[in-house]
């Protein structure tokens, strides 16, 4: 049980469910973290759509790397944003601009993770909308976002937020087949 449905379930006021909530740009400081929120969200949404000896063999170690050599990048193509909840990083979404539009898309939101403590909480909304406007003020007109088909809760999360299904289609990723479904929002706004 979450954090919301715990308050809820005892009848208590769920719109401030957590402590301050703070909307901040990554920094190369924040890779670690990045990469610890990223796999612990990977393990809790993906059981059961990717085979648990890849869920098991992710390393923070290898996705601090990446993150490392995606924010100290000096171009501002990859827009990071963290969301600490009482000074703790336990979210972040990125988004970049694209050089090619796909589906007629010019840019995508690129990654969303939350801790599963603090889902449900208003953040990933939070989130898209800073993400959103940052790639709107780079020139972006639309955003695509890529989701597991299997993802429904992330599906139903984005449908809320106003983007429509485009395609859904088999992808080859990492060695493993999967199922994805771009959705996108038509004009960059989102609230
Ligand atoms: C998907 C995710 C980013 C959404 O962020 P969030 O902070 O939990 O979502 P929000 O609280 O901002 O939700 C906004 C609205 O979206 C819808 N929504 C969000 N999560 C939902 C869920 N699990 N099931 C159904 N609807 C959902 C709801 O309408 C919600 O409003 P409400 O709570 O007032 O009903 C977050 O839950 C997450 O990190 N999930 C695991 C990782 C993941 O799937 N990432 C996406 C990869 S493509």
């Amino acid at each position: 049980m979450n954090v919301r449905e715990a308050k809820r379930a005892k009848g208590l006021d769920v719109t401030n469910i957590v402590g301050d909530v703070v909307i901040r740009r990554a920094t190369v400081a924040d890779a670690p973290v990045i990469a610890a929120v990223r796999i612990d969200s990977w393990r809790a949404t993906y059981r059961g759509i990717i085979p648990d000896a890849y869920l098991d063999g992710m390393k923070v170690e290898d996705s601090t790397a990446i993150w490392s050599r995606i924010l100290s990048a000096t171009s501002s193509a990859a827009n990071v944003f963290v969301a600490e909840v009482d000074g703790e990083v336990l979210g972040f979404a990125a988004g970049m601009t694209l050089k090619e539009a796909r589906l007629g898309y010019d840019s995508e939101l690129t990654a969303i993770y939350l801790e599963p403590s603090v889902q449900r909480a208003g953040i990933g909304r939070r989130l898209v909308a800073h993400v959103a406007a940052t790639l709107a003020s780079a020139g972006a007109n639309n955003m695509l976002v890529w989701v597991l088909a299997e993802n429904r809760p992330a599906r139903q999360f984005y449908e809320m937020l106003g983007a429509e299904l485009l395609v859904e289609q088999p992808f080859s990723w990492d060695g493993l087949d999967l199922q994805e479904a771009g959705y996108g929002w038509r004009t960059i706004r989102v609230n």
